[in-house]
C-alpha cells in the first residue's frame, strides 16, 4: 500500500502579480519501506514537493494523499496530528532549538502528545543513543558539529515513530564524509525498522545510495529510476 501517493499535484505561488508554477503536475506513488531519494537542481520543487508531503503546505491542484488520507480535506487539527503522529520532517538547517539541550530537543517532539515525563526522556535518550551520541545527549547545538546536530534533527524525528521521514536536503550543510554517514544511518534505520524515508538532494554522488531516485526538473518529474542498491 502506498503511504504517499501524488495526484496532477499543482503549486502555485503568487508574489503579488508575478505566479510561480513550482510543482507542474506530479504524479507520484511512495510504498511503505521505500528508500527514495528526490534529485534536483535548486528551485526545481523539491522544498515544495516535501512541504506538500509533509501537509505543511496545501496543492493549488491535484491531490496529495499520506497513509490514504486526502491532506488537503483535514481540518487543522488533524493535519497537526498527522504530522506530530505519522510524519517526521528533517529540515536542510536542522531546524533545533537553540537554547535546548539535544535531549531536550528530542524529547520536544514527543511532550506535544503528553505523557509520562520519565518514560519520554528514556525514549528520547534511546533514540540519541542510535544515531550515535550517547555522549552528546546534554550538548547543546552550539556545542556540536553540523554532522552531529543533524543527527539530532535525524533522532527527533524518529522519536514518535512515523511511518513517512522527509528530509529536505538532509546532507546540505555537510562536508562529503559525514554526508555519507548520514545517508548510511537513514539507510540503517530504513532497513532495520521499515520506516519509509523521503529525502531530496542535489548530490548527485549520494544517488548511488538508495534504491529508487526521481529526479524533478522545473517542477516536473523528468525521471524515475531503480538503481543497483
Ligand atoms: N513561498 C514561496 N513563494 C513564492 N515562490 C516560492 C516560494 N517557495 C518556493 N518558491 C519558488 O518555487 C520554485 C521551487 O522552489 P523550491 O521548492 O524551494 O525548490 P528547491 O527546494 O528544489 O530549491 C522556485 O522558483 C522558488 O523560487
Ligand atoms: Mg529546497
Amino acid at each position: 500500500m502506498s503511504i504517499l501517493e501524488f495526484n496532477r499535484v499543482e503549486k502555485e505561488y503568487r508574489l503579488g502579480e508575478t505566479r510561480v508554477r513550482a510543482l507542474r503536475g506530479v504524479d507520484l506513488s511512495v510504498d511503505k519501506g521505500e528508500f527514495i531519494a528526490v534529485l534536483g537542481a535548486s528551485g526545481s520543487g523539491k522544498t515544495t514537493l516535501l512541504n506538500l508531503a509533509g501537509a505543511i503546505d496545501d496543492p493549488t491542484g491535484g491531490a496529495v494523499l499520506v497513509n490514504g488520507q486526502t491532506v488537503a480535506n483535514l481540518s487543522d487539527d488533524a493535519k497537526a496530528e498527522l504530522r506530530s503522529r505519522t510524519i517526521g520532517y528533517i529540515f536542510q538547517t536542522f531546524n533545533l532549538v537553540s537554547v535546548l539541550t539535544a535531549l531536550e530537543n528530542v524529547m520536544l517532539a514527543l511532550q506535544i502528545r503528553g505523557g509520562r515525563i520519565a518514560d519520554i526522556r528514556n525514549e528520547a535518550a534511546r533514540r540519541l543513543d542510535e544515531v550515535g551520541l550517547a555522549d552528546f545527549m546534554h550538548h547543546r547545538p552550539d556545542k556540536l558539529s553540523g554532522g552531529q546536530r543533524q543527527r539530532v534533527a535525524i533522532a527527533r524525528a524518529l522519536v514518535t515513530n512515523p511511518l513517512l521521514v522527509l528530509a529536505d536536503e538532509p546532507t546540505a550543510n555537510l562536508d562529503h564524509e559525514t554526508a555519507q554517514s548520514i545517508i548510511d544511518l537513514m539507510k540503517e534505520l530504513n532497513e532495520k525498522d521499515g520506516v519509509t524515508f523521503l529525502f531530496s538532494t542535489h548530490d548527485q554522488r549520494l544517488i548511488s545510495q538508495v534504491k529508487r531516485v526521481v529526479r524533478i526538473d522545473d517542477g516536473k518529474i523528468v525521471t524515475e529510476m531503480k538503481t543497483a542498491n
